[in-house]
């Protein structure tokens, strides 16, 4: 009896003191709060973060006195851990606080923001004051708003999707011509590679998709990769190259494959005197780079071609306005795509290709498939940062029903498993059979035409 009412008075202390120990500490100051964008809106969304998510979701967070106990202490560290690892909004926003802020960060924010899970109840436990307020919430989301309506909406896309973390295609990129023809060219010339056996679209063949649909290319002298091709339609708009975004943009991206010695196993001292005996492609190619060959010329019209590689689709003309464009079940599973925040992580004109995200989130991807290779590393191999470790930038969807097997280890040919595979290790819900149907045939609306061409057929 005496034992229970120490316990409960020590409880009742604790409960107490914690928390008036948070409410009497000075308020944080972080780098989101210092830093001050010149958009006032977003200047009042950066001083929320850093007083009220910062804690967690940066590298500057104060850890109280607790967070050294044994028990509560470990999971104050884990949860710091995996809020980091999601959203470090310290690490994305502050070194360019004028920048527009990334799509995923803005569907992530807004997903969070609308379902109120943050911050997490057992930290509003022992922090009264980091409770969001309705003026909080109502503040980030219209800055949201304005931020996805000046930055990111498609010209063109109907009023009421104007604020969907998914947007249409331009209609058109603004290239030179000239350097697109040439870079088709090159893209289909297996002089590239050593033996002449192989070109770029022996991998990225347009009319599989911009794939090789197999699960791992074979390279020059039949050396098979680890990792699964992905396409290059749609690549103007993917952030950075390859799954562990190894490369910055496609120009540096196309130097890659021809030096790869289990790929193309050439290099540019190779491959240009070979193309300098073509009399004719070397006359066009000067006419337009009077420099001539080099790997600055060379991968250029290259990237200037794939950028040019448009599939628009169904799903951009229902989204600019044509609501019968889509069947009654397509509309239902672009809706489920959102509310299972699909569309987080899949977001923007691709439906991907913004960020890197953690395979297996809601469990270990990896350790239930099995056999571990060095291509299941994902981002960490370029960073080597442990909190990167099977991170891979989230694949585009367009035309996902043309660039089969899926995943970077390309575990599956099958739409609607790969469909429940995101359900269950990414987004963490459980799909019924008709809502993984609703979400395939959503997706098979993704496959779009190329130069008014349908894929696919
Ligand atoms: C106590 C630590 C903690 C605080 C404080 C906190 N979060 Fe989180 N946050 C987490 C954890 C852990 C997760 C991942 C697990 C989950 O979703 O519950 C997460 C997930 C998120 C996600 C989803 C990221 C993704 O990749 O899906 C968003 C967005 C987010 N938090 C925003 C916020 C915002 C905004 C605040 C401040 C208002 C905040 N959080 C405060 C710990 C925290
Ligand atoms: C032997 C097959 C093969 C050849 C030949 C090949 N690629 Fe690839 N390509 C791949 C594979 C596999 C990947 C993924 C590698 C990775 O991410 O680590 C890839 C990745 C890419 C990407 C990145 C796409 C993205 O979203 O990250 C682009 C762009 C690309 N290749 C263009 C080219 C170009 C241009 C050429 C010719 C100069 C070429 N490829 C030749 C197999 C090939
Ligand atoms: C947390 C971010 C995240 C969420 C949420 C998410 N995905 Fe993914 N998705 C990824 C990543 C990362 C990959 C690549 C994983 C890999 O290759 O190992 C991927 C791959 C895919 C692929 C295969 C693409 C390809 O070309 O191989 C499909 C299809 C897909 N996701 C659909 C969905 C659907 C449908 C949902 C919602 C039920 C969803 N995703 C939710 C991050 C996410």
């Amino acid at each position: 009896m005496k034992k229970g009412l120490i316990v409960l008075v020590v409880l009742v202390v604790l409960g107490l003191l914690l928390p008036v120990s948070n409410l009497l500490r000075a308020a944080p100051e972080n780098s989101l709060t210092k830093v001050k964008p010149a958009d006032p809106a977003k200047a009042r969304v950066f001083a929320m973060l850093g007083a009220k998510c910062a804690d967690c979701h940066s590298g500057e967070g104060v850890l109280p006195f607790y967070a050294k106990l044994p028990v509560i202490g470990g999971q104050i560290q884990q949860d710091i851990r995996v809020a980091r690892q999601r959203l470090d909004y310290q690490a994305e926003l502050t070194a360019a606080p004028d920048k527009p802020a990334g799509e995923v960060l803005l569907a992530k924010t807004e997903a969070e923001l609308l379902a109120g899970d943050m911050p997490p109840l057992p930290y509003l436990a022992l922090h009264w004051n980091a409770r969001l307020s309705a003026e909080d919430k109502a503040a980030a989301l219209n800055w949201i708003r304005a931020e996805r309506a000046q930055h990111y909406a498609t010209a063109g896309v109907a009023a009421q999707f104007v604020n969907d973390a998914v947007q249409p295609l331009p209609e058109k990129m603004d290239l030179d011509a000239r350097k697109v023809a040439l870079g088709n060219k090159l893209f289909h010339d297996k002089r590239l590679s050593k033996d002449n056996t192989l070109s770029c679209a022996s991998c990225h063949d347009l009319a599989k998709g911009g794939t090789d649909q197999v699960q791992f290319s074979t390279g020059v002298g039949q050396k098979v990769g680890g990792i699964n091709s992905p396409t290059v339609f749609n690549s103007a708009f993917q952030f950075i190259m390859f799954w562990d975004g190894r490369a910055p943009h496609l120009e540096a991206q196309a130097d890659g494959p021809v030096n790869n010695p289990i790929e193309m196993a050439s290099n540019w001292g190779e491959a240009i005197p070979k193309l300098q005996q073509d009399a004719e492609l070397t006359a066009a190619f000067n006419a337009v780079y009077p420099q001539g060959y080099s790997k600055e010329t060379i991968t250029e019209a290259i990237a200037m071609f794939e950028r040019s590689l448009l599939t628009p689709s169904r799903f951009d003309a229902f989204l600019r306005g044509k609501s019968d464009a889509l069947t009654a079940d397509e509309q239902r599973g672009y809706t489920l795509f959102k509310a299972h925040n699909c569309a987080c992580c899949h977001a923007g004109k691709i439906l991907g290709g913004q960020s890197f995200e953690l395979m297996g989130r809601e469990a270990d991807y990896i350790a239930d498939r099995g056999q571990p290779t060095d291509a299941d590393l994902g981002r960490y191999s370029v960073t080597k940062n442990e909190g990167d470790r099977h991170k891979f930038k989230v694949p585009t969807l367009r035309n996902i029903a043309i660039t089969f097997p899926y995943l970077h280890d390309g575990a599956t040919r099958d739409l609607k498993q790969v469909v429940q595979l995101m359900a269950k290790y990414q987004s963490g819900a459980k799909l019924s059979e008709a809502d993984a149907d609703s979400l395939v045939a959503f997706l098979k609306a993704l496959t779009g035409t190329l130069d008014g061409k349908p894929l696919g057929k």
